[in-house]
């Protein structure tokens, strides 16, 4: 499976003031907004094109537009930071949300909501900030396939090697493009260094 980390000093820049733990949410908000967006172009740069003939004011010339329909798939709640900043760049996506929450007792994910249009014939863009144990990525990625998902990829902002290696295992084909691979999980399965619990800070849960 391959892992890529985007590699811009503005990136490194906001990842910064995420894991800060003095940054209030709405900056934490607007950090990821930027930080999402980045990401996500990074996870779409081998979105097959098509040839798409332009006529300037001058002449025609060679252009491109995208040859496949995009699916974004957040999962709720931390993955709608994401959503927003992928709607921005692909207005005409198709969106699909996935309710994943993990027990605070055993890290263990379990789905309250799925809501996903055709995936068939689209290339699936998964957005959850935080890799974890990747049991919800894994599940997630289950998920999407069931509904026919073929061509997928994940979108984070922070992964643990842990979450990468077991996404790896359960779902080689899923590429995964991420602000940053940590060093680890604690004991309560939290990345780190990480940046804590991302869905408190960017709704102010805490
Ligand atoms: C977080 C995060 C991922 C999951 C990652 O969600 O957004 O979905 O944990 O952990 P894992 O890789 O160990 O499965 P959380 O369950 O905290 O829910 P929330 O987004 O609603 O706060
Ligand atoms: N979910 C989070 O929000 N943070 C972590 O470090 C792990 C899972």
């Amino acid at each position: 499976m391959a892992v890529h980390v985007v590699d811009h000093p503005l990136a490194r820049h906001l990842l910064t003031g995420l894991r800060d733990r003095t940054t209030p949410p709405a900056t934490f908000r607007r950090y990821a907004w930027v930080l999402s967006t980045l990401v996500i172009l990074d996870a779409t740069r081998s979105v097959p094109e098509r040839a798409h003939p332009v006529e300037t004011p001058l002449e025609t010339t060679d252009g491109a537009s995208l040859a496949v329909g995009l699916a974004v798939v957040p999962v709720l709640r931390a993955g709608l930071s994401m959503l927003e900043p992928a709607l921005e760049l692909f207005p005409d996506v198709a969106v699909g949300y996935i309710g994943l929450e993990r027990s605070h007792e055993t890290a263990v994910a379990h789905s309250y909501y799925v809501k996903l249009p055709p995936l068939r014939d689209r290339h699936t863009l998964l957005v959850d900030p935080m890799l974890a144990t990747g049991g919800s990525a894994a599940q997630a990625v289950g998920l999407l396939k069931s509904h026919g998902a073929a061509s997928v990829a994940m979108a984070s902002i922070v992964s643990a090697p842990e979450g990468i290696a077991r996404l790896a295992e359960a779902h080689p084909d899923v590429p995964v493009f991420t602000a940053a691979v940590d060093r680890g999980l604690d004991d309560s399965k939290y990345i780190l260094p990480g940046l804590g619990d991302y869905g408190d800070r960017l709704y102010g849960t805490a």
